[in-house]
Formats: C-alpha cells, sequence, structure tokens
C-alpha cells in the first residue's frame, strides 16, 4: 500500500512516541479521539502501550455522520474494555459539554483520596490524542472554548506542546507531533481513504469506489439504490455498480460507456459529504476473536 503523507514518516512516529513518552507520567487521564465510523480503524495501534496504565476516555467523534446504532454498540464495546466513553459531534458541539463531568466520573477515586488529604481543586491533566483528520482540533476549541486556529501540523513546522484549560482544575495537553494509524493494514487505509482521512491515493480513486460499492451494497443496499437509483443483482461487483449508477447519471463518454472515474469521484464526495446518508464501517463483531 502507498502511503505518501508524509506526516506518517517514520522519524515524525519516533519524535511523536518521545513526546508522549516524555510526557504521560504527568498526565491523570488520556483521551482518544476515534472517528465512530471507523472506531478502530482510526485508532493508533501502539497508543495502549504508549498510555499503559492511564485511565482513558474514549470520544467517538463525528456521531452525525455515524449510524446511530452501532455508536451505541461501539459505545459498549470500548465500555467492556474499561474505558469510559463519549459520543460527540464535534463540529455542532453537541456532547462536548459533558465531557468535564466524564472526565471526573473516570477519575472519581483519584479525586476522593485527594479531597481526603485536603487537597480540594487539585489540577486534573489529560493528554488528547487522535489520528490526523478525527476531528481533534475541533473537539478541544470546543470544549475548551478555544478560539486559536489549528497549529500547523506539518513536517518541518515545529509546534511545542499546549496546555488548554477547560476549567479551574481540568487541562488538557494538546500533543504535538502526528499519531499514526495501523496502516500496514491494507483494510484500515481503505476505511481511511473512504471517509478521506487519508487525503493522498491509497488506492486508486476507481478502486476505491468499487470497494465502497461493494461494502454499501453489502451493509446498506438501500441507501445505494434509492441514491443511484439502480437495482443491486445477485453477483454485481463493486465495478457493475458503478458503471450501473454512471450510467443512470448519464455519465457517458463517446461510444456510450460510462465514465467510470466521474462516477468514482461523484461516489467518494457525496459519500465524504453525507449525502447517502450516515454509516459506520466496521462493527465490534469485526474484531471479535
Ligand atoms: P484534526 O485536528 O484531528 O486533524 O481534525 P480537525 O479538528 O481539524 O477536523 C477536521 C475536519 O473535520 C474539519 O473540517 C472539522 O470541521 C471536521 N469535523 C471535526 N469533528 C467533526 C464532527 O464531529 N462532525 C463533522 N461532521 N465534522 C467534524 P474541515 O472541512 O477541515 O474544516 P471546516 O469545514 O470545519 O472549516
Amino acid at each position: 500500500m502507498q502511503v505518501e503523507n508524509l506526516s506518517w514518516f517514520p522519524g515524525h512516529m519516533t519524535k511523536t512516541r518521545r513526546m508522549i513518552a516524555a510526557e504521560i507520567g504527568h498526565m491523570d487521564a488520556v483521551c482518544e479521539i476515534l472517528d465512530a465510523r471507523i472506531p478502530m480503524a482510526s485508532r493508533n495501534p501502539d497508543i495502549d502501550e504508549l498510555t499503559v496504565g492511564k485511565p482513558r476516555l474514549v470520544v467517538l467523534n463525528r456521531v452525525d455522520q455515524a449510524d446511530a446504532a452501532q455508536t451505541k454498540e461501539w459505545a459498549a464495546y470500548f465500555r467492556a474494555c474499561g474505558c469510559a466513553v463519549l459520543e460527540v459531534d464535534a463540529k455542532s458541539g453537541a456532547g462536548t459539554n459533558r465531557f468535564a463531568a466524564a472526565v471526573r466520573e473516570l477519575l472519581r477515586e483519584k479525586l476522593r483520596a485527594y479531597e481526603e488529604k485536603g487537597q480540594v481543586g487539585r489540577v486534573m491533566r489529560v493528554m488528547v490524542l487522535g489520528i490526523p483528520n478525527v476531528g481533534k482540533s475541533t473537539f478541544i476549541n470546543k470544549v475548551s472554548g478555544r478560539k486559536t486556529a489549528k497549529a500547523e501540523d506539518r513536517p518541518g513546522v515545529t509546534r511545542t506542546k499546549q496546555w488548554v484549560p477547560v476549567d479551574k482544575t481540568l487541562e488538557l495537553l494538546d500533543t504535538p507531533g502526528i499519531l499514526w494509524p495501523k496502516f500496514e493494514d491494507k483494510s484500515v487505509g481503505i476505511k481511511l481513504a473512504f471517509t478521506g482521512a487519508i487525503r493522498d491515493s491509497v488506492v486508486d480513486t476507481e478502486e476505491l469506489a468499487c470497494h465502497l460499492m461493494e461494502y454499501l451494497a453489502a451493509h446498506y443496499p438501500s441507501a445505494l439504490c434509492e441514491r443511484y437509483k439502480i437495482t443491486i443483482e445477485e453477483g454485481m461487483s463493486g465495478y457493475d455498480l458503478l458503471i450501473a449508477a454512471g450510467r443512470k447519471r448519464g455519465f457517458l463518454v463517446s461510444g456510450g460507456e460510462v465514465n467510470t472515474e466521474r462516477m468514482a469521484n461523484v461516489l467518494l464526495d457525496e459519500f465524504r459529504g453525507g449525502k447517502l446518508g450516515r454509516f459506520t464501517l466496521e462493527s465490534p463483531q469485526d474484531y471479535a476473536d
């Protein structure tokens, strides 16, 4: 698989690892931001090892774009793994007002112990982690009221760690550096590309659109048929579906052939833009042992 995104250059991964290792000891908890549409594919594969022993709040972000029933299943899955879970749409802010309470609930024993020692009002520190484009900056801005524009996340642009206060006794550490997904797994790369998280070519557009057609035909057939006015017949491949949809849209080239490249771009744009509806592209059952 090609991953041309220089943000995930091995040197940057090493640097990010070092930065997390240097700071984690000072943290009370870790807040891991995931894309609710692809909660596993949007995870950093090394996060457990990097943050071992720290209480974890999983934020399922982009719930406005995800399948609501699947979001519930994922929330239950992460709770069963011992994490606190918050379902959020960081763009509108829905759910973000529960963040501070969720952190305090997660840390209630520690807070009670401090209280018993008379240390009321001790500041709790939370490291916020997430792969690029998951909505980390939007989330931090919403929970803190931070107005600053997103700092550059590019190689060669130095970004220092940022402490972001949420209230008097809760602070976030917006870690500089780039957290990588598990991109050695091709299916992860494809899911990230479906959502637009990887903008660089992972597979070519038509191939990606064929995979998406197959997924939608298998899991959300009615949304696909309604949007493109097509009928899914037994044995149709993703490419067949792309041709059928392109023909309905009238995307023809001379000779009457379907311009599949144009249809592929339309499918991906419409999917990412929410025109086909709300989807989750993996479920906890996919990860059952
Ligand atoms: P990052 O720091 O993790 O890299 O991501 P960032 O917050 O920059 O968010 C990436 C894009 O995703 C932004 O859109 C942001 O508005 C959008 N986004 C973040 N959270 C959510 C969410 O819960 N729901 C939806 N629908 N979108 C979300 P953009 O197009 O880059 O910018 P803009 O359109 O907001 O200006």
